[in-house]
């Protein structure tokens, strides 16, 4: 991918997006009795320092429609901010999937922004932070579990980002993401169960 092409992929998100989710993950854990699962997260994102306390937390559905309409106001604003060289970013997701996460757990999160990696590498550095494409890469290890948020919908090419996460889990792995991504960039061949809304298991 050129350089250009990477510029124009949207890192914007907001604090709190997918606890829920999170939850969900963690009790699935608990009632299979994992205590030390390696977990993959892809494409977190980040905003500026400078909107990051600004910016409201939780689904949009909970807000009310000016609150969610000035955090959109917010967002596109961010954008624009992140523009000035070495603007410092803050992530967000790192950090609250990890409270969710069984302390046993060995993350590592990937984002083919390096400035939204470098960000991660200094917020948390227990966490292993990789720059990678999943249009054209795939972990050298399938993980127990790949965490992917609303990634694929902005991507251009969706469908073999899709191919490469599916092949970066284990067999009895889960997958947690966006039900959008799910139901348009996978095929037949993306054998998965459904879980929870947000969760499909790989068959052993
Ligand atoms: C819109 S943000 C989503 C942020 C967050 N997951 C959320 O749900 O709000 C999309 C993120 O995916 C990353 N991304 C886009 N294409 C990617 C690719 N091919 N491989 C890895 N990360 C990618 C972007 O850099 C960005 O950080």
């Amino acid at each position: 991918m050129s350089k250009n092409e990477r510029r124009k992929i949207c890192s914007t998100t907001w604090p709190g997006r997918h606890d829920g989710t999170f939850a969900e993950l963690r009790k699935l854990l608990d009632e299979k009795g994992v205590t030390a699962p390696v977990v993959l997260e892809v494409g977190p994102g980040a905003a500026s320092k400078y909107l990051a306390g600004m910016l409201a937390s939780g689904d949009g559905e909970k807000l009310s429609p000016l609150a969610n309409r000035w955090r959109a106001v917010l967002r596109n604003v961010d954008g624009l901010i992140r523009r000035i060289p070495n603007c410092p970013l803050h992530s967000y997701e790192p950090g609250e999937l990890l409270k969710f996460l069984p302390a046993g757990a060995k993350l590592t999160v990937a984002d083919i922004s390096e400035p939204v990696i470098r960000a991660i590498e200094k917020q948390y550095p227990q966490v292993c932070a990789r720059v990678i494409d999943f249009t054209c890469e795939t972990m050298d290890e399938p993980v127990d579990v790949v965490v992917c948020f609303c990634v694929l919908t902005r991507a251009m090419r969706p469908r073999e980002i899709f191919e490469n996460l599916y092949q970066s889990i284990r067999p009895g792995g889960v997958l947690v993401m966006d039900a959008r991504s799910r139901k348009s960039f996978s095929t037949a061949e993306h054998v998965l169960e459904e879980m929870t809304g947000h969760i499909w298991r790989k068959p052993e």
